[in-house]
């Protein structure tokens, strides 16, 4: 099947998933990132083997739950000619408001693609200077010949000490490499759905499963390296990430804290790419006789697979090892502490460290790359069928919001605080608004009923009518509970308040920049949704209102 410029609803040409493997890698890729490989190993080691138990509870809950009903709606859209989230949200949500819920369901992924991209030029950056030999640790970091640690390495890169530091050590290379990501991105999205994304993820999928095996068997058959602490080894790290006591006494009170399940929850959607406003999009591509419930579940596994058994794996046990119990709780839960500051210690420590350094940061880029053209598919969608762009013009105009937020996460580089807002504003609070406003559509405006139809249309397995009960009752009350305690600790909190910190002003720029992405994308969506009414009643194509009670049009050939 060949990508046709035009994905507008008026058009006689509708794009699709050239094969059901193809969709299955492309959403597992979206979902496959440095949430798996960084952020995870980086919450479990924060809250210990306990951690495990609200994140398969969440996993079976909510993530589960939330996944099947994305790909049900999303294909329900596709089918009635819309791919992107305020076209689909169109016809599920035919009332007020629903063009709010566009907008934020686009503001998120370009909002999140804006400050990922900027990580993934790290992790480039990285797996470069391992390749060549010159990652700080094995070289001279400046004139005086003084080696650096990763560490302070690091914090040099991304001149984390000052705002505009960012053209300090490595200046240009990093910002060579922030321009590479930009470009494979964009020419990935113009090459289209089929020969961008899915021919990206097909090679690159399997690839970095490979490499990740590569340097778990690495990791595994590690021994005791070190000669001062012959107590950690392998299976004492491994203890690490699954004993849920910690050898403590009361361990089981961690569970009465509501910050843990939080954490967990929050893991699982940003893992699974899910209120992200992007599977919603990639299911729209289905056709009406393609299995939705074992792909969605297929990539949903494929992806749990990645985060435990190869990030968890390879990284909570390597860090135990070469840094030590005390270490590893001290980095607090830091994603980029543990991803840019530990992992380059351990693998300056560890044999053939180079080689291995290479491997992963390498994967850890290729991770990110299947994930970051997912962040801006929808909003291509959007501008195809919305304002009836062509595909580059659509890349073109997105290329604008996200340039912006990356200089702007670059230039206000002391303590990253411009990246920290929009990472909160967007990745947990905003994701979690959009899961909830989505389990709310498809329960109240889809219909439990006709959502479970939706669901079972083409698929290959049974869907027991108790899946309605877990995505119509269970998740959305799960979430609520969370949802709520969370934003009352956030709003009562004393110390690090989010709402308080507003008043700060670079926090105040990365919140102008996520309310900008909010209200320019809500314009939008109005205005997309001004023409949709104008072209059914010209009779061009049937009117969005009235999709939830006519039967869809036959797939186009
Ligand atoms: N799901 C993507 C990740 O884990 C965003 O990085």
């Amino acid at each position: 099947m060949t990508d046709h410029n035009s994905a507008s609803p008026a058009a006689p040409h509708r794009q699709y998933w050239a094969t059901r493997l193809g969709v299955i890698l492309a959403v597992a890729g979206s979902a496959v990132g440095l949430g798996n490989f960084v952020r995870f190993p980086a919450q479990a080691v924060e809250y210990g083997g306990i951690f495990m138990i609200p994140y398969f509870v969440a996993f079976i809950l909510i993530g589960l739950p939330i996944v099947w009903s994305e790909w049900a709606m999303g294909r329900f859209g596709g089918m009635r000619g819309f791919n992107s989230a305020p076209g689909i949200f169109s016809i599920l949500y035919p009332r007020p408001g629903k063009s709010l819920i566009g907008g934020w369901s686009l503001m998120i992924p370009v909002g999140i693609y804006s400050y990922y991209v900027f990580i993934e030029a790290w992790c480039l950056a990285y797996a470069l200077k391992y390749l060549f030999g010159v990652m700080p640790g094995t070289v001279a970091l400046d004139e005086g010949g003084e080696t650096a640690s990763a560490a302070a390495y690091f914090l040099h890169m991304v001149g984390y000490g000052e705002n505009g530091q960012v053209f300090g050590v490595d200046g240009a290379f990093l910002l060579a490499c922030v321009a590479f990501c930009f470009a494979i991105n964009l020419v990935l999205i113009i090459r289209g759905l089929n020969r961008g994304i899915e021919w990206f993820c097909r090679w690159a999928m399997p690839l970095l499963v490979l490499v990740a095996l590569i340097v778990l068997v690495r990791v595994l058959t590690l021994g005791s390296p070190v000669a001062a602490a012959p107590e950690r080894n392998v299976l004492t790290g491994l203890g690490f990430m699954w004993n849920p006591d910690g050898g403590e006494e009361h361990w089981w009170r961690q569970l009465l804290n509501a910050q843990i399940w939080m954490a967990a929850t929050s893991q699982i959607f940003f893992s699974l790419s899910i209120g992200l406003g992007v599977i919603v999009c990639y299911a729209s591509y289905l056709r009406r006789r393609d299995d939705v419930a074992l792909s969605s579940t297929a990539a949903a596994a494929g992806n749990g697979f990645c985060e435990v058994a190869l990030g968890g794996l390879i990284v909570i046990p390597a860090i135990f090892i070469f840094l030590g119990a005390d270490q590893v709780q001290g980095l607090g839960g830091s994603t980029l502490g543990t991803g840019f500051m530990a992992l380059p210690s351990v693998f300056a420590e560890m044999p053939a460290g180079r080689v291995f350094g290479f491997l992963f940061f390498f994967l850890l880029f290729l991770a990110a790359v299947t994930s970051s053209i997912s962040m801006l598919q929808p909003g291509i969608a959007f501008l195809e069928e919305g304002l009836h762009l062509r595909r580059f013009q659509a890349a073109g105009i997105l290329a604008v919001p996200t340039l912006i937020g990356v200089l702007l996460v670059m230039w206000y580089s002391a303590n990253l605080v411009v990246l920290d807002t929009v990472d909160f504003w967007l990745a947990t609070f905003g994701i979690f608004m959009l899961a909830m406003t989505q389990l709310l559509i498809f329960t109240f405006s889809l219909g439990i009923r006709r959502g479970l139809a939706a669901l079972r249309e083409g698929s290959q397995v049974g869907i027991p009518s108790w899946v309605g009960v877990l995505i119509g009752v269970v998740a959305p009350l799960y979430l609520s509970v969370i949802f709520i305690t969370w934003l009352y600790q956030q709003i009562t909190a004393t110390e690090g308040n989010r709402f308080h910190a507003l008043a700060q002003g670079p926090v105040l720029v990365g919140f102008g920049f996520v309310l900008a992405l909010l209200i320019g994308f809500t314009l939008l969506s109005w205005i997309a949704n001004r023409r949709w009414r104008a072209q059914a009643a010209a009779g061009l194509i049937p009117d969005p209102r009235m999709a939830l009670v006519s039967e869809p049009e036959e797939d186009a050939p």
